[in-house]
């Protein structure tokens, strides 16, 4: 169920939420007026609160200091300004861990993993739960029914540094994990395919997390990926049941915690988490680099769809540098409101940042925030505030869900988790950057396509990309079998229909599980060194991956064929059609220069085109909320959007442009 922000004042006007993560633990008492008035001035309208209060709030096992608290929710109250107030759970206090050390994680080689960050606890941990709960309980009974509460937010970034534990409690916990999931020993047995390297269990007892084992010795595979699964699984169970306490003392607060769907950051698979939320919230930090801006755009469509299209909220970006990569560069012009209104563009309601005002001690002292270190006389605070009007203005777009593209691309945990791991044809397989090539070229195309995951609902998309499927469950193979008899168009790639749900390969030829469908076989694959290259004849490059492909479907059309290295003269790129569908098979990395053109042919021929005018393809992204329509200019450059937008509109570099039918934005 979607429950969105319960704003405290005047509920039903529409409204973007702007702000921030709100630390005032961190700045004395006369600093917090000062803060209030300032956000004001920034048009600030909601604040996170108290994410890492912990310590301030329970000093000691037995006090409670609330009175901080109660008067910045008060303040902040006064000032018109809601709060998506923490469960403050997230860095257990001094006191709780040298009480308790059996609640810090253990890394793969046995090593404590120590307090003096944060997030040192473990997600199975009975005694940190129990701790957490209480802290819980006496949030939501103290601030329930508090005028600024607005929702209420589990934790952060459940996941960031705790994601894997292999303590004893998590070996625990896993076996509990595998009875659920297996039911038997024997069942576990075949699963893991323990026959190899005498691995076979006779008790669950004796199964561990693969923990540590000997150098250039593989743990089982099976087991690699039950493990990923669990781990997901286990901070899940945490976010449930912080939440069963919300639920049962405030039913009506709507209840959310951040994700972190960007980049590399992999171990949450958050198309099963989405469902335990009111509503989904994401944090995104842009990746240094020219696909920078794409990768900002994947992941805004993906948790877009993660929400089911529906109204999410940008818990957190950077107005400017972050502190944590090897060099941290600061933002140009134009690219705070360029990243913020692209969230917006992708479904987002609220837009807010780490943090409010910039750190002068601690580990974040160099991460950039609304108010910096420089104060408000200063280009980031002006800018800060320039976006909160921009926010104002498109106040009509809040509310209005994402209008759905007519192509898509497929993004699943599993293929991810399980495609990188070990003991594979190559270790130089990037799942996600596979998956973000394809989208740069539709982006090139200036096609619209949505991200959207495996276990979703895809069946209305015309034209689904389904880079590096490496699991296909009998299932997937059944309803991607079923889409294309009904007139879809399936496009995947190298390393895909490879393997089921335990990762066992489907035999008699790759791509096993997909090999009808697309009417091709494989005997091996041929994967490339790193300095070598595979010349295509339609004038592509091919690296990291080849296949040795016979066509087995007289029906399937080759489109391109290896015209160099160790498969010249056979397939590369094959089309099988099926009526009105059809299924194609691309067997390289073609990076997103050279699989624009081999897209813009599968696009035609699946009868899906680009809503832009000819000349604004690639220059600009389109992304579309019913009436709205975003144009995100892509390059560093004006660019002339009267065609689209009205006579004379220009749109600045890295600028974005709402045009709204009926006048508006
Ligand atoms: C996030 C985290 C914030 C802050 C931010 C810095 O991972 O939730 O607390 O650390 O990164 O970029």
């Amino acid at each position: 169920m979607h429950r969105w922000l319960r704003w405290p004042t005047d509920p039903h006007r529409p409204r973007l939420g702007f702000g921030a993560d709100y630390n005032p633990e961190q700045w004395p008492r006369h600093v917090w007026r000062d803060d209030a008035r300032a956000m004001r001035t920034a048009g600030v309208n909601i604040v996170s609160l108290a994410i890492f209060s912990w310590a301030r709030i329970q000093p000691g096992a037995d006090t409670w200091d609330f009175a901080w608290l109660d008067e910045v929710m008060d303040l902040l109250h006064a000032h018109d300004i809601a709060v998506d107030l923490a469960t403050a759970t997230a860095s257990p206090p001094p006191w709780l861990t040298a009480a308790h050390p059996e609640i810090l994680p253990v890394d793969r080689d046995g090593r404590t993993v120590w307090p003096g960050a944060r997030q040192h606890w473990r997600p199975t941990s009975p005694v940190f739960r129990e701790h957490a709960l209480i802290l819980v309980r006496a949030m939501a009974e103290r601030y329930g029914d508090h005028p600024a509460l607005a929702a209420w937010h589990i934790s952060n970034e459940l996941g960031c540094h705790n994601v894997y534990d292999y303590s004893d409690d998590a070996a625990a916990a896993f076996r509990r994990w595998l009875q659920d999931r297996y039911g038997t020993v024997e069942e576990l047995n075949r699963a893991w395919a323990t026959t190899f390297w005498s691995q076979r269990y006779g008790d669950w007892d004796q199964i561990l997390p693969p923990r540590r084992t000997g150098a250039s010795s593989y743990p089982n595979p099976t087991q690699q990926l039950d493990f990923k699964r669990f781990s997901s699984d286990a901070l899940r169970e945490h976010l449930r049941a912080e939440r069963a306490v919300l639920l049962e003392l405030t039913p009506d607060v709507p209840v959310t915690t951040n994700f972190m769907v960007m980049g590399e950051t992999r171990g949450m698979d958050y198309a099963s988490w989405a469902a335990e939320l009111d509503f989904v919230a994401n944090d995104h930090y842009v990746v240094p680099g020219p696909q920078g801006p794409d990768e900002q755009s994947f992941s805004a469509n993906l948790v877009g769809n993660l929400a089911g299209g529906l109204p999410w909220y940008l818990m957190e970006h950077s107005t400017s540098a972050v502190n944590w990569q090897p060099v941290n560069v600061a933002k140009a012009p134009g690219e705070l409101a360029r990243d913020s209104l692209t969230h917006v563009a992708h479904g987002a309601d609220a837009v807010c940042f780490f943090q409010w005002r910039q750190s002068a001690g601690g580990a974040e002292k160099y991460h950039s925030a609304m108010l910096p270190h420089a104060g408000e006389d200063s280009a980031v605070f002006r800018d800060v505030c320039s976006l909160g009007a921009t926010l104002r203005d498109l106040s009509a777009v809040a509310g209005t869900p994402r209008t759905p593209a007519r192509a898509a691309i497929v993004f699943d945990w599993d293929s991810w988790w399980a495609s990188e791991q070990d003991s594979h044809p190559t270790d130089r397989l990037r799942y996600r950057q596979e998956a973000l090539d394809w989208y740069t070229a539709f982006l090139e195309l200036g096609i619209r396509a949505d991200v959207v995951p495996a276990g979703g609902v895809w069946e209305g998309y015309e034209l689904l990309v389904a880079p590096i499927l490496y699991v296909v469950p009998a299932g997937l193979a059944e309803r991607l079998t079923q889409y294309v008899a009904a007139g879809g168009h399936l496009v995947t790639t190298y390393f895909s229909g490879i393997v089921d749900e335990h990762e066992h390969v489907w035999l008699g030829g790759y791509p096993g599980a997909l090999r009808e469908l697309l009417g091709i076989r494989i005997e091996e694959f041929a994967p490339l060194l790193d300095d070598e290259r595979a010349e295509l004849d339609n004038g592509a490059t091919g690296t990291l991956w080849t296949d040795r492909i016979d066509v087995t479907d007289p029906g399937a059309e080759i489109l391109a064929r290896y015209k160099t290295g160790a498969q010249a003269g056979r397939p590369a790129i094959t089309r099988r059609s099926h009526g009105p569908g059809s299924a194609a098979y691309v067997s390289t990395r073609l990076g997103p220069a050279a699989l624009q053109p081999v897209l813009a042919e599968l696009a035609a021929r699946a009868g899906v085109t680009s809503e832009l005018p000819p000349d604004l393809r690639g220059r600009v992204e389109l992304a579309v909320r019913g009436p709205h329509r975003f144009l995100i200019n892509r390059t560093g450059r004006t660019v002339d959007v009267s065609a689209v937008a009205g006579p004379g509109a220009l749109l600045a570099p890295r600028g974005v442009l709402v045009a709204s039918q009926g006048g508006t934005p």
